[in-house]
């Protein structure tokens, strides 16, 4: 049977889509060095698929220690990365490290390995200024922050390892993702965990700018989906995709389905906007549809109303709201 890994497998997104792996059946091994990721999210895991579950605490960087654990894997999912814009702005060379340099250790040990396909994480944010919309694969424009900067690089060492070694390489560039397990509390949370939690709890929601900036907000079974699809699909190898919804919804609007939901009454609180943050974001996803056979499965609302409940429920828990 098939094996897969996944870096960054404890964290938000890369969590689910190794639960989804190992829910149809499959060996995974998770590679994670714990940064921003989370044991908890791996609980029971063990118990419920024996050894077919396997959890790697290394950091990316040890190419050697990657070797061993893609050995017998026939693709490997590379999410494993500090996600955040405002992170990479004020720690560059982190960014670096873990991005730039943590791709290249993931590709290299691939190829050693003799890997069949690299299904990498990139984002929207390597479109940068360019004020064009929808966000169409073959034109970016210029980075607007590190994160950006090691994204890009990501994508062109993918690109590379496809051509001068033949390991197959696909990238997704994912648009804004919310889900179950994305961290509200940080200071550098997504705007989704951050606005329902402070909603749940009675607080307004904090909005960086004049909350017109615009995102296309995709639910995170959307991108399980898509990272699945390009793990198969022989016309993906070498390309780039975008993952989103095709929807475009500013912060303002964001806040007022959240609101229809929650009913809390409470009116956002403006501040100052945060350096290296873009615009405008919107995907065309006709590439994905086209060469993958994706299609966003959860919808904006469907997906808002599962994380009130996920975030409702642990409040609840933790007796944060009655
Ligand atoms: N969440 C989004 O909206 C979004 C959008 C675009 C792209 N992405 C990309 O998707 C991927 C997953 O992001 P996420 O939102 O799940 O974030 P996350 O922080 O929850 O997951 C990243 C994981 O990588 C691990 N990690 C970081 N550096 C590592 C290293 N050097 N060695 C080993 N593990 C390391 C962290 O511990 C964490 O578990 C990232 O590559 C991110 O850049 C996310």
């Amino acid at each position: 049977m098939e094996k897969f890994v996944v870096t960054g497998g404890a964290g938000f997104i890369g969590s689910h889509l190794a639960e989804s792996l190992l829910n149809s059946g499959f060996p995974v091994t998770v590679i994670d060095n714990l940064s921003t990721g989370r044991k908890e999210n791996l609980d029971g895991w063990s118990e419920r698929a024996g050894p077919r579950f396997q959890a790697l605490f290394i950091d990316i960087n040890d190419t050697d220690g990657l070797r061993g654990a893609f050995a017998d894997a026939s693709c490997i999912f590379h999410l494993a990365a500090i996600p955040s814009v405002a992170r990479s702005v004020e720690n560059p060379a982190a960014t670096q490290m873990a991005n730039i340099n943590g791709t290249l250790s993931v590709l290299t040990a691939a190829r050693d390995a003799g890997v069949k396909r690299v299904v990498a994480a990139s984002s929207s944010s390597v479109y940068g200024d360019d004020p064009n919309l929808p966000k169409k694969e073959e034109r970016t424009g210029r980075c607007l922050s590190p994160y950006a900067l090691s994204k890009f690089v990501t994508e062109e060492y993918c690109r590379l390892f496809y051509r001068l070694y033949g390991l197959e390489t696909v990238v997704l560039r994912y648009f804004n993702v919310f889900g179950p397990r994305q961290d509200p509390n940080s200071h550098y949370a997504a705007v989704i965990p951050r606005f329902t939690t402070r909603l749940l709890t009675g607080s307004p929601p904090v909005v960086y700018g004049d909350g017109e900036q615009t995102r296309d907000f995709t639910y995170v079974s959307n991108v399980v989906e898509a990272n699945l699809k390009a793990a198969t699909q022989p016309a993906a190898a070498g390309e780039v995709f975008n993952i989103g919804c095709g929807g475009r919804t500013s912060l303002n609007e964001l806040i007022a389905k959240l609101e229809g939901i929650i009913g809390s009454g409470l009116t956002p609180q403006y501040e100052a906007p945060r350096k290296g943050d873009v615009r405008d974001s919107l995907a065309d996803i006709a590439k994905a549809r086209r060469l993958l056979g994706y299609s966003p499965g959860t919808s904006l609302e469907d997906g808002l109303r599962k994380v009130v409940d996920h975030y409702r429920h642990i409040l609840k828990a933790a007796d944060g709201i009655s």
